[in-house]
């Protein structure tokens, strides 16, 4: 079967071949390759005049402080943490990542030869890290300070008639301006595009679907235009569905055009996007003038109708659902902020087949990558903006922008993304300390007032931690959507004390576990450390302010108005070491439903056995070899979609367990707390609703690491330079048993059309680099990423470790 990509990648071959495109009325060059990079000040670095030579040569997206090293003072600080409830400052490291982010870079690019006569040229950023400074030739353009939004500038008076051009992007990162690790350096894809400059405006097309039925849609397209005032024109537009039929076109003449031209298109049987059927259509505008053809633009979007109310809840379609979403940072573990498609694909699929609907992009405006793949895959999505407004969380955060700022990031946010058609509500915050302020209800409202003026279609959200303040100064009540940040005792009061009549809970869980570590006795615990930094993966531990999934499930299944949730986080992250974020080398979250490697943590088959419908979950922890631990007590938990499982150690059974509604602990997951430890094998079997053996798993002890097994994510590449296979790397026994105790030292060769880009073993206490071909494996596994090249053959990565035979595995690029 085609890909949507592939569709759509075909779809624009056919429509370049049209005569219309021939005519280059509109065209758009990714920037990519040739760039230099300079890390640090160098006065008049914009100058044609300065010589760049010895300059990094590096390729966008790029970060330039994930090679590291990790260094424990970059990011040290004497403080309490206020969001953490701390009242005393003690000394945290790792809080950013401790990669080497702050300070000044500079970027340099000789444009692609354009021809600039009677054209436009635009330069689209989808994201720099941060307070971008543009020159062309020497001339500033423009700056944008905020690290996560898109911008565009029109670069046409700066441009050369003849001869080269220079692009110059100067970055800076201060200290102490975030809570996590931002990345560094031009992270997301630049564009420059050519058109005419009478036509669409950037960003202007936003098609929206007022009437959605099963039955029948109406499209409405409504463009703003530039240099076309009192034209008389024709305009053509059309809708295409995803395989390229034409569903409709309108061909219209519109007399004395102002800035804005707006069409309605009814069709009938639409397909409707949903995260089970996720059908893109795409829009089509030809702007003639004389049967010239002015311009051309078009976009994707989907068919879809979201309601939020207290009769429905949250409603896809005409269907009540509960969001099953998990909130995710923007860092891509070992590959840093710089954004991979491949990378970020692989994230949201690991989500998807986990069950997840939904994702929120804590607590940033999303890449357009991002938004174009939860088009494609099906993923809900809340768009987030801020952490911070104008009250500070850290010295350096958005604090210092909101003032010139807000609106602009806001617009542009909306412009850039509102036809997506994944995007189903607007977050404009995250735990914002004005939740308590006097003036707190009057700055939610002009926030979310531009959010409703820019799109009026989507509700509008923020992430709400200091609950009772917020509903005593009015903060709470403004919003389209409450979204709770855990405090799940606050949700009955929130719901009572509130007009909206349903609660969201925007954030929850914040469960912590280190993969493939376990530690006894098992028992549920707040900010539990140990002396190695790892969390253990009983799923029982949190944070002060935090809680276990169960707690929100109860919540979600026991009250018809909480409308879902958005785990913290889907995958570990960079920075935030919570709760060893005083402990070095700590330098990466725990919170993960998959560590940084994106490795599935065993609570991920806890929410796969609630969320996914499809498919059955049975799965087993811990691992059983336990080396020196015969005869102690070793708790077996099993996470199932099943109701009923029975645990068998070496053939004796240790009783049957049933999920048992009225138990906080047994509701969701089945436990046998008391097994004994013995050598050997456990075996799970799972009863089905009538009592029937459905299912059964085992494990088995393992004895000497022998053997290391590969598996890819994929052995099919494109031959772009830009694909990755993500390679599994996991030590085993002669028998295939998973050595759970093997961290030995690996190593990785890449020969052939491909090269070793990357390495992760999800250990958050870790100070090894990703880009280095060798690392330890954590508790018997990691995860090597192997990039194409711009040619295409066979790919062979090898592995070697110490008394392990060596491993290969082949892929092909094409
Ligand atoms: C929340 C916050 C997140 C993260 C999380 C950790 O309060 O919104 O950014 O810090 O806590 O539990």
């Amino acid at each position: 079967m085609l890909s949507y990509e592939k569709i759509f990648s075909l779809l624009l071959a056919v429509l370049l071949s049209s005569p219309i495109l021939q005519a280059q009325v509109r065209s758009a060059v990714s920037l990519e390759k040739g760039w230099k990079f300079h890390k640090g000040e160098i006065p008049g670095a914009e100058s044609n005049s300065i010589d760049d030579a010895n300059w990094e040569q590096v390729v966008v997206p790029h970060d330039w402080a994930i090679k590291g090293p990790f260094d424990k003072e970059i990011d040290k600080q004497v403080t309490a943490i206020e969001q953490n409830g701390e009242k005393i400052p003690t000394e945290k490291t790792g809080r950013t990542g401790s990669l080497p982010y702050i300070g000044v870079g500079w970027y340099r690019l000789v444009l692609p030869e354009v021809d600039v006569n009677n054209k436009k040229a635009t330069l689209v950023f989808d994201g720099a890290m941060s307070d971008a400074q543009v020159y062309i030739n020497g001339q500033k353009v423009g700056s944008w300070a905020y690290g996560y939004n898109s911008f565009h500038f029109d670069i046409t008076p700066y441009l050369h008639d003849h001869g080269q051009n220079l692009l110059a992007v100067r970055l800076e990162n201060k200290g102490l301006s975030s809570r996590w690790y931002p990345g560094a350096g031009i992270y997301r894809p630049v564009n420059l595009v050519l058109s005419n400059p009478s036509g669409v405006k950037t960003w202007g097309m936003f098609v929206k679907t007022p009437i959605a039925n099963a039955d029948y849609a109406r499209i409405n397209i409504r463009t703003e235009l530039e240099g076309v005032r009192n034209k008389n024109l024709k305009i053509i537009t059309t809708i295409t569905d995803q395989s390229g039929r034409i569903v409709a076109q309108r061909k219209g003449d519109f007399d004395h055009v102002q800035e804005i031209v707006e069409d309605n298109i009814d069709i009938t049987k639409p397909k409707r996007w949903s995260p089970e059927d996720p059908f893109l259509y795409s829009a089509k505008i030809e702007i003639y003038e004389n049967d010239r053809l002015l311009d051309m633009d078009s976009t994707r979007f989907g068919i879809r109708d979201v309601q939020i109310n207290a009769k429905g809840g949250f409603m896809l379609n005409g269907k009540s659902r509960k969001l099953k979403g998990v909130c995710l940072h923007h860092d891509l573990g070992p590959l840093g902020a710089a954004l991979n498609k491949a990378a970020l694909r692989r994230q949201l699929q690991i989500m998807k087949d986990m069950g997840a609907d939904a994702i929120r992009t804590a607590h940033n405006m999303p890449s357009p990558w991002q938004m174009d793949l939860c088009d494609e895959l099906g993923l809900m999505v809340i768009a987030e903006s801020f952490d911070e407004w104008k009250y500070a969380k850290v010295k350096n955060g958005y604090n210092r922008l909101y003032d010139e700022w807000v609106e602009k990031d806001l617009v542009n946010l909306i412009r850039r993304h509102r036809n997506h058609p994944s995007i189903v509500m607007w977050s404009i915050g995250n735990e914002v300390p004005e939740q308590r302020s006097a003036d707190g209800g009057r700055m939610v409202k002009l926030l979310q007032d531009i959010c409703h003026r820019e799109d009026p279609t989507r509700l509008v959200t923020v992430g709400m931690d200091r609950v009772d303040n917020a509903i005593a100064n009015g903060f709470a009540a403004v919003l389209d959507v409450p979204g709770l940040n855990y405090r799940t005792h606050l949700y009955e009061t929130a719901y009572g004390k509130l007009p909206q009549g349903f609660i969201l809970g925007s954030e929850t869980a914040s469960t912590v576990s280190s993969r493939g570590v376990y530690k006894f006795p098992a028992i549920e615990g707040k900010e539990v450390k140990y002396d190695d930094g790892q969390s253990s993966s009983y799923d029982l531990e949190s944070c002060s302010w935090s809680n276990l999934p169960e707690d929100d499930w109860i919540l979600q299944d026991d009250k018809s108005w909480v409308i879902g949730e958005f785990v913290w986080t889907g995958f570990d992250y960079l920075g935030e070491p919570t709760p060893y974020d005083g402990y070095w080398p700590s330098r990466s979250s725990y919170f993960g439903i998959c560590d940084l490697a994106g490795l599935p943590k065993d609570r991920y088959y806890l929410y796969k056995s609630r969320w996914d419908t499809v498919e059955s979950t049975l799965h087993i922890l811990p691992h059983w070899t336990w080396d020196g631990k015969d005869g102690d007590t070793i708790p077996v938990y099993c996470y199932s979609s099943y109701p009923e499982a029975e645990l068998f150690v070496n053939g004796v059974s240790q009783g049957k367990r049933r999920k048992d509604p009225l138990s906080r602990l047994d509701r969701y997951r089945l436990r046998w707390n008391d097994v004994v430890y013995q050598p050997g094998t456990i075996k799970v079997v799972a009863y089905d609703a009538q009592g029937e053996v459905a299912e059964s798993k085992t494990v088995h002890t393992a004895s000497k690491p022998t053997t290391i097994y590969l598996k890819a994510d994929k052995t099919e590449l494109d031959a772009d330079g830009n694909d990755l296979a993500f390679v599994t790397v996991e030590i085993r026994d002669e028998e295939g048993n998973l050595c759970p105790h093997a961290d030995l030292p690996l190593r990785f060769e890449v020969e052939g059309a491909g090269i070793f880009k990357a390495v992760c073993n999800g250990d958050a206490t870790s100070l090894e680099m990703f880009h280095e071909p060798k690392m330890n494996a954590f508790n018997g596994k990691l995860v090597v990423l192997v990039q194409s090249v711009e040619t295409s053959g066979t790919i062979n990565l090898k592995v070697k470790g110490p008394n392990l035979n060596t491993a290969s595995i082949r892929m092909t690029a094409r």
